[in-house]
């Protein structure tokens, strides 16, 4: 051709570097990124020491300063960049001082929003007067509202472009009875995430979240009873397991970094297929309407 190219042959890709060239494929080093709700050892504690390990200079954030001593531990003995910092991620003045700490620590990357949950008590028809409803509303929207904001701002000052995840759940892509303001909150959370994209997308600066389905935390044992067992919950995770904090870990270690480099705006299910599968399944993940045996053994028999 014309160019000198070869029509025969694939054209180069473009920008594509060799996997064997890369230091770290991470692009986090030296770079703050702050962890809103990193304590109690579960996903915001995963997150951080994944997030460490991959070179990011990590600020943990909690309200609960036993919870955040968990995490900072578990930093400290990684022997990774990091602080630990109390601050109520509803605070918008407690926010702000957070940013401003993770800039004095390292340019800031970015961050991860983690706080967030209900609780037993909070459970709760919505024909009743719901008192739990606005303070549910203010933990997994109002706190994750702070922190974007205050983060997306400095981001936009510093001009380098940046990333954010926040943290949801996949009871935000379907109703959830009785627990209709946690479901509301994290939708809210999705909603928001596809807005920034967009706002923030020709500054380069990427939102992404993240949907668990169910993990092991030890939040969600300290919800458990004596005697409870994982059947039922196994019984429709496609994967026959419940995920671990790791696991999302490394969903969010994928959407901080520029391993995603061209992805924004998404929701990534971290959930072992539970999203996908359809309720009219079995607990032999046959649909119900598959009545023939004959059809049914086969389909069983692989
Ligand atoms: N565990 C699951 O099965 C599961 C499933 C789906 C989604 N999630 C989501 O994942 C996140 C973490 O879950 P987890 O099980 O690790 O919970 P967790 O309660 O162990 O972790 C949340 C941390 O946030 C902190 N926190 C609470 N309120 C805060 C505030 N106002 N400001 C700053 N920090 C605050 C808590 O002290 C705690 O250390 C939550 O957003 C939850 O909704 C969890």
């Amino acid at each position: 051709m014309a160019d000198g190219t070869d029509p025969t042959q694939p054209a180069p890709i473009t920008g594509a570097v060799k996997m064997s060239e890369l230091t770290s494929p991470w692009g986090l080093e030296g770079l703050s990124i702050v962890v809103m709700g990193a304590g109690g050892g579960g996903i915001g504690t995963s997150i951080s020491r994944f997030l460490g390990h991959a070179g990011a200079s990590v600020v943990a954030v909690d309200i609960d300063d036993e919870k955040l001593k968990v995490c900072t531990d578990a930093l400290e003995a990684d022997g990774t960049t990091h602080i630990g910092l109390i601050a109520d991620g509803r605070d918008k003045a407690a926010v702000a001082e957070v940013v401003d700490k993770a800039c004095e620590l390292a340019p800031l990357r970015g961050s991860v929003q983690v706080a967030g949950g209900m609780w037993p008590p909070q459970w709760s028809p919505f024909a009743s007067d719901d008192p739990a409803f606005d303070d549910v509303m203010a933990l997994n929207f109002g706190s994750t509202v702070n922190t974007v904001r205050a983060v997306g701002r400095r981001l936009v000052e510093q001009g380098n472009g940046g990333t954010l995840c926040n943290i949801a759940t996949t009871s935000a892509l379907n109703g959830m009875p009785y627990g209709s303001a946690y479901a509301a909150s994290k939708a809210a959370v999705l909603s928001l995430t596809r807005s920034l994209a967009i706002e923030w997308g020709s500054r380069n600066i990427r939102i992404n979240a993240v949907a668990p389905g169910s993990i092991a935390t030890p939040k969600s044992a300290s919800t458990r009873k004596a005697g409870d067992t994982d059947r039922n919950d196994l019984e429709v995770i496609p994967m026959r397991r419940r995920g671990t904090s790791d696991d999302i870990a490394k969903g969010v270690l994928f959407m901080m970094s520029d391993m995603s480099a061209y992805v924004t705006g998404q929701v990534l299910c971290v959930d072992g297929g539970t999203s996908v599968r359809p309720t009219y399944n079995d607990s032999e993940e046959l649909p119900v309407f598959v009545h023939n045996e004959e059809l049914r053994a086969r389909l069983k028999d692989w």
